[in-house]
């Protein structure tokens, strides 16, 4: 086999401007771990649908939906999963998927939050769940993908109450006695560094404690009550980038440090070592909670393995005049290293854990075209640093992109898309119709010989984390 990455930056100034990137890249799905998970992802508001239907109640994801950040969509029906999940299935199992990344709406299963269990709810997941399993594809839940329910938002605040670690606990408690039979890979959270500073704006760090104390809580819970008899494993997802100095002074590395520890550190220092990170104490004060010896003790290696998200590198340049982390960041193209990057940052600084990449993906604006030749370009990019990491000594177990299909984004709602499959929101039955990547995605899958000689074109604007 053979591993080539040439990248010629033709850009004269990396920092400003956008760069362009010859890559090539050659490599198997041999060359990667024989136990090496590949799959794809959505969650449930992006690509369910009927979120009024059979006693579901709104998320804060329905919430968010409703203001100018998606440009007037909903998820009200989104890709319509609920209703066409066989079909998902049998589209999964064309393109060669292992496993399927997929969330419960906690609000479709206990609606409003907490109280009587609605059994249309856990049917659904329990029939899409069977389907998976029947058709060879593994399944891999979240239980939260931003979208706790909106009646705990407006009993008591959501995430900024500690009720809601007892509530949340409570929805993990049914997940797991209903499908944790047959689901083996639990996420608690995705993205809690993504879910505090957008949702709570004003007390982003209580929210976040919070949230450490309810995944913590429910990974105790699936330990003490069902790990043993179930077999699973139980993570937590953090948004991440590739944090890179945009000078090498200095001042940029030392803020490099600081914006690390801010964005990933936040959540992943207390699970490796009980406690945030010193830089975030000192510079917060006492606007940082503080953990108790219990909740110490709870929150130390609560985990089995780490969800990283990664879409990007981020140049970071230092200031002193901004709030906290003093530094500020922007999404940067250097091509798919990135991913080796943020696998390099784990295994430095947190000992290795073991890591499944939940999501990276390329967005391109969603058209009927289905040549989504740069969607292509960036996925082998990712994927040949990905086995790079890999071979340096990652412990990476396996890798889902963003996204299945063209969902529900709250960033332009449906204008754009990362699916492997584009969906026709004008036609009554939202008929999906693969795209070239879904075809390139499978043809790595079945074993076949992946070969791209290309430019990557910069990522069109998205910073997912402000
Ligand atoms: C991530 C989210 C996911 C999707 C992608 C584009 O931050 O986890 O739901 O919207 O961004």
């Amino acid at each position: 086999m053979s591993f080539v990455i040439v990248l010629i930056i033709l850009s004269t100034n990396l920092l400003l401007q956008p760069s362009t990137i010859v890559v090539s890249l050659e490599f198997t799905r041999d060359d990667f771990p024989s136990d090496f998970i590949f799959g794809s992802g959505t969650s449930a508001y992006q690509v369910e649908g009927a979120a009024s239907e059979d006693g579901r109640t709104s998320s804060v994801f329905d919430t968010l939906s409703l203001g100018s950040r998606s440009g007037g969509f909903t998820g009200e029906v989104a890709c319509d999963e609920y209703h066409k999940y066989k079909e998902d299935v049998q589209l999964m199992v064309d393109l060669g998927l292992d496993a399927y990344r997929f969330s419960i709406s906690w609000s479709r299963v206990i609606p409003n939050g907490r109280g009587p269990i609605n059994q249309k709810g856990v049917e659904y997941y329990n029939n899409l769940i069977n389907e998976l399993i029947s058709n060879g594809i593994q399944p891999h839940a979240t239980l939260v993908h931003w979208d706790h329910p909106q009646a705990l938002q407006d009993a008591y605040g959501g995430w900024t109450n500690q009720q809601i670690v007892r509530d949340f606990t409570t929805f993990a408690d049914v997940c797991f006695k209903e499908f944790g039979d047959r689901v083996l890979y639990w996420t608690t959270v995705n993205e809690p560094n993504f879910i505090a500073p957008i949702f709570y704006k004003s007390s982003p760090y209580i929210a976040a404690h919070h949230l450490l104390l309810g995944h913590a809580s429910v990974v105790n819970l699936y330990r003490e009550k069902y790990q043993a008899t179930q077999n699973g494993t139980i993570g937590l997802n953090v948004y991440t980038s590739w944090f890179i100095p945009e000078k090498s002074t200095q001042e940029d590395l030392d803020a490099t440090e600081r914006v690390a520890n801010f964005r990933i550190g936040w959540f992943v220092h207390p699970l490796i070592f009980g406690d945030y990170p010193d830089i975030m104490k000192q510079s917060l004060g006492r606007r940082l909670p503080s953990f108790t010896e219990y909740e110490t003790k709870l929150v130390n290696s609560s985990f089995d393995f780490i969800g990283v998200n990664c879409y990007t590198a981020s140049v970071v340049t230092d200031d002193p005049g901004k709030d906290g982390m003093a530094a500020n960041y922007i999404d940067k193209d250097v091509g798919g290293v990135f991913v080796q990057g943020v696998l390099e940052y784990f295994k430095r600084v947190y000992g290795n854990p073991p890591i499944y990449i939940h999501e990276n993906g390329f967005r391109t604006f969603r058209n009927a075209s289905l040549d989504d030749t740069s969607r292509i370009h960036y996925l082998n990019a990712s994927m040949g640093s990905l086995l790079a990491a890999a071979r340096n000594g990652s412990n990476v177990r396996g890798y889902f992109q963003w996204s299945f299909l063209d969902l529900f984004e709250i960033d332009g709602g449906y204008t754009y898309g990362f699916g492997f499959y584009y969906v026709d929101f004008n036609n009554h039955d939202l008929e999906r119709s693969p795209k070239r990547s879904a075809h390139w995605y499978s043809t790595f899958l079945k074993g076949q010989r992946s070969r791209h000689n290309g430019i990557i074109h910069q990522m069109d604007n998205s910073t997912f984390m402000s």
